[in-house]
């Protein structure tokens, strides 16, 4: 597959030829396809993850030979420090995490291990690895002290979380800040933070998100449950996100932007799109056999009801703006499961979203 012929927005090509990347979390969704994005781009990519959870696995079906990949558990320091010293990375992209609300209620302390102590080794391993010029640390949307109020997050917000999730994510956030005004203020490592909601695009199975519980329902043909149908969230393509962090992280590696610092990516206009606004997209026309019946059910645990970010920092200091609406990412995402469903060859499907991600950008 071609390379991008021209250059993105904030994105200079051939920056990414032969850097040494380390991405934590590369077996996972987002950790996908940011493994291809970078790989496509030219850069040396190597992974610390567990091994893929869900099957079918994004990862699996687009790495026949992750060779590149290690597996190793981030809350043991060991085992992350001899990854870095083995791997000697110039760049690190951390996206390893529990990633979900649910399972944070069952083991909260495995969570916090996880993205707390997680991000500690991380950081520590990053300490001691003098070949890091540049990390990207990944938190969520939901690093906020939730709002009462119908109020769109900007970066200087409050960290909080009133889940065990939520709570983590604002944790892993304070930890980047300790470490960076303690080791990394003027010298060192350009560390930065980047946060984001709810990504939807091809490949993902995690229980419990909306996209694949859909998914799933409609190629089981079983009935869609869906809770919190008015909840709002900030829904954006997997790849408008993917740009986001490799234009962050350049920016980062150049310098161009304050050291230290964190960046909201989320979509730019204001229209709050609810869980149902995404399951009627979804069901009326986008999928195929969709007469499948939807029950609507209250949460079993307490999530925030509106989740939304000002993502104009990244928009005006970055150049970053999102290339896909709700509406075209809801088609790209449910063209990528109707192409794999229908066994056609996933991996061509998937880099030519990727190659008509760059056309368009
Ligand atoms: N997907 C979303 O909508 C979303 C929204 C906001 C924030 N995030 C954050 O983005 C990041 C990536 O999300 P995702 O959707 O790709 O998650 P995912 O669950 O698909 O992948 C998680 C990755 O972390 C790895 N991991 C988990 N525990 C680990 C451990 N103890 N040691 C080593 N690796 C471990 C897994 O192996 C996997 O590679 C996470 O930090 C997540 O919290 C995701």
């Amino acid at each position: 597959m071609g390379r991008p012929a021209c250059s993105m927005e904030g994105v200079v090509m051939g920056f990414w030829k032969d850097k040494r990347v380390l991405i934590t979390g590369d077996t996972g969704f987002k950790g996908s396809w940011l493994t291809l994005w970078l790989q496509e781009q030219g850069a040396e990519v190597f992974g610390l993850s567990l091994s893929p959870s869900s099957s079918p696995s994004l990862f699996n079906l687009l790495f026949a030979d992750p060779h590149f990949s290690h597996r190793g558990d981030i809350r043991n320091a060991d085992e992350v420090l001899n990854c870095f010293q083995r791997i000697q990375p110039e760049i690190v992209f951390h996206l390893a995490a529990q990633s979900l609300v649910k399972p944070s209620y069952t083991d909260p302390a495995g969570t916090f291990s996880t993205n707390v102590m997680g991000t500690v080794h991380v950081l520590e391993a990053i300490k001691a690895t003098p070949s890091v010029k540049t990390a990207l640390i990944v938190s969520s949307d939901k690093c906020y002290e939730p709002s009462t109020y119908h109020h769109a997050f900007v970066e200087t917000d409050a960290m909080g979380g009133h889940d065990p999730y939520s709570a983590s994510k604002g944790c892993t956030e304070l930890v980047a800040s300790a470490y960076i005004h303690s080791f990394f203020h003027s010298q060192g490592p350009n560390i930065v933070t980047g946060r984001a909601g709810n990504v939807i695009g091809g490949g993902d199975w995690s229980a419990d998100r909306l996209i694949p519980d859909i998914v799933r329902a409609v190629h089981e043909k079983k009935p869609l449950v869906i809770r919190n149908p008015n909840y709002v969230r900030p829904w954006q393509h997997v790849l408008d996100l993917t740009q986001g962090y490799v234009t962050l992280v350049q920016q980062a590696w150049e310098n161009q932007i304050e050291r230290g610092s964190s960046w909201n990516f989320g979509p730019l206009d204001r229209i709050d799109t609810t869980v149902k606004d995404v399951v009627d997209h979804a069901l009326n026309g986008l999928i195929h056999h969709s007469s499948i019946p939807v029950t609507f059910k209250p949460a079993e645990f307490s999530e925030n009801p509106y989740l939304a970010l000002n993502a104009s920092k990244s928009h005006q200091y970055l150049k970053w703006t999102p290339k896909l609406s709700v509406k075209t990412a809801l088609s790209w995402t449910f063209e990528w499961y109707d192409t794999f469903y229908k066994h056609n060859d996933i991996v061509a499907f998937t880099k030519k979203q990727l190659q008509d991600y760059w056309t368009l950008a």
